[in-house]
């Protein structure tokens, strides 16, 4: 049986191609409050002002092109069993040809009714605008998962996190929950490795720290493994 590697990637991952991190000095949260934005009662508050954010978010992403962090990921993918956990509503993981990606915050090229999450659409192109509709009549609106809500896919993400060889974190200060707790999940012995230029703080057994940024750190390590386990 191939051996199992799960990654949990934040937005690190995402920074070399041009995408903000959140809590970075100049990260996107330095330049709005959260819950002005990225909160059920900020829909309720000011709807445009949410869509707007995600508009520009959106319209960034699509300009964007996968690294190499996310390219190498990808290549893991010739000798192991791979699965990425990610926490970015961008689609570079796609991008780059990842096939089995979970997105436990949502993916912002799609929509969702605002009455019932299930009803999820694509997105043409990097506009949602108020009057935009689900097939119920009732306003879209990103399909990303805000402060407050459930995350629908956690359950999911820990039964494959429980079942990792390898764990690999990339690029999230691990400071949102409950994402940042998948890495209790992972077996004791399973080994973990982290990759961040300013990794959180983390215990945990068999646990390997990489300074470094994604772009260069990521491709060497799957290199590494790819070589190591022949
Ligand atoms: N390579 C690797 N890591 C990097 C790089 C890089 N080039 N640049 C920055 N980082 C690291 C930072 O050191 C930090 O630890 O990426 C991490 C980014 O942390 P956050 O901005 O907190 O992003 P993230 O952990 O993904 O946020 C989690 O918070 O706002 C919510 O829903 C949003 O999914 C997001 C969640």
């Amino acid at each position: 049986m191939k051996t199992k590697i799960v990654v949990l990637t934040g937005a690190g991952v995402s920074a070399e191609s041009g995408l903000k991190t959140f809590r970075d000095s100049d990260g996107l949260w330095e330049g709005y409050n959260v819950y002005d934005v990225a909160t059920p009662e900020a829909w309720e508050r000011n709807p445009s002002m949410v869509q707007d954010f995600y508009n520009m978010r959106r319209k960034d992403v699509l300009g964007a092109e996968p690294n190499p962090a996310h390219y190498a990921l990808r290549l893991l993918e010739d000798k192991f069993d791979v699965t990425v956990i990610t926490q970015n509503i961008d689609n570079l993981h796609e991008r780059a040809g990842s096939s089995n990606i979970i997105h436990l915050h949502g993916i912002i090229t799609k929509s969702q009714s605002d009455i019932n999450p299930k009803l999820v659409y694509d997105i043409a192109g990097w506009e949602l605008n108020m009057g935009e509709t689900c097939e119920l009549g009732s306003q879209l609106r990103p399909h990303v998962v805000w402060f407050g809500e459930s995350v629908p896919m956690i359950e999911k993400a820990a039964a494959i996190a429980s079942k990792s060889d390898i764990f690999i974190v990339i690029g999230t200060s691990l400071a949102v929950y409950p994402a940042a707790g998948l890495i209790n999940f992972v077996p004791y012995s399973s080994q973990k490795i982290i990759v961040d230029p300013n990794s959180p703080a983390v215990n945990a057994n068999n646990l390997r720290v990489i300074n470094g940024r994604a772009g260069k750190a990521v491709p060497q390590l799957v290199n590494d493994l790819l070589r190591d386990f022949e």
